[in-house]
């Protein structure tokens, strides 16, 4: 047996039975080093098409692709051991049929050795999970806020304050769940919509902007570490990350210009 093999990782089954349990915690990652440390702490790490927005400087996740998702999910897979690993299939890789569906998600798998994916679901969304989950793919489906279709929805508001969208959203939810997801993300609703939505299915729902009620929660990782100086209503911010950067990097320019960097400890003596 391969060491790879070897290796315990939390599964979609398990995330699954922890409904209405201990709360799941999740996070999203990236790149390895960051996959590594999130490692120890998470049950489920996120490959999420916020990366278009996070790491590469896009405006929206649109502009996201599949090669870049298979990218960072190899890094991922790379430095995270034990948690489970979900990659986001990025807008235009599943949408149109059951076929470009599998075929996406089966290269996501195949080429990062990810153990699940996740799409956002909007009332199609059904019968591409239904597909997926039969074919040996687990999927985690995505309601509410879908910044995949913020042009249709008109920006990144929170959804589901009204009662115009609760029915939809909750439906979204039970047909995502029938269809057999491992557990759907709620992201950007009012926390009375997302506390019905994790009443009315029997998978977890991991909370964004939704409630702490919700079965387990999820951040965008550079955002809960203050790598932002703008970040949505819903995020903490845990960490100074920009700050600290700041820091450093006006440190070591004073340093470079005044000739102090490299000292003794950081150069080599000739023999
Ligand atoms: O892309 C992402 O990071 C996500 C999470 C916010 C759920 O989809
Ligand atoms: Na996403």
């Amino acid at each position: 047996m391969s060491a790879q093999n070897t290796i315990h990782r939390m599964t979609a089954p398990q995330i699954t039975a922890r409904k209405g349990g201990e709360p799941i915690v999740c996070l999203t990652a990236y790149d390895a080093p960051t996959a590594a440390i999130l490692d120890a702490h998470c049950d489920l790490i996120l490959v999420g098409d916020s990366v278009g927005m996070v790491v590469h400087g896009l405006t929206t996740t649109v502009g996201v692709t599949l090669d870049m998702m298979i990218m960072h999910g190899q890094a991922v897979m790379r430095g995270a051991h034990k948690a489970l690993v979900v990659v986001d299939l990025p807008f235009g890789s599943y949408e149109d049929s059951v076929e470009t569906a599998f075929r996406s998600a089966s290269r996501v798998m195949m080429e990062t050795g990810c153990q699940a994916v996740k799409i956002e679901s909007g009332s199609y969304a059904a019968e591409t999970v239904r597909y997926l989950v039969e074919r040996g793919i687990p999927v985690m489906s995505h309601v509410g806020l879908r910044p995949q279709s913020m042009n249709v929805l008109g920006g990144f508001r929170a959804r589901g304050r009204t009662q115009a969208v609760e029915d939809e959203i909750i439906a979204n939810a039970i047909a995502a769940a029938e269809a057999g997801s491992f557990a759907v993300v709620v992201e950007g609703t009012s926390v009375e919509i997302a506390d019905k939505v994790t009443k009315a299915v029997g998978i977890p729902t991991i909370g964004i902007g939704a409630s702490a009620g919700c079965d387990g929660q999820i951040l965008v990782t550079p955002d809960m570490l203050g790598m932002f100086d703008r970040v949505p209503k819903f995020v903490k911010k845990y960490g100074t990350m920009k700050d600290m950067v700041e820091t450093a990097v006006s440190e070591y320019h004073a340093e470079v210009t005044a000739r102090t960097f490299p000292g003794e400890a950081n150069t080599y003596k000739f023999k």
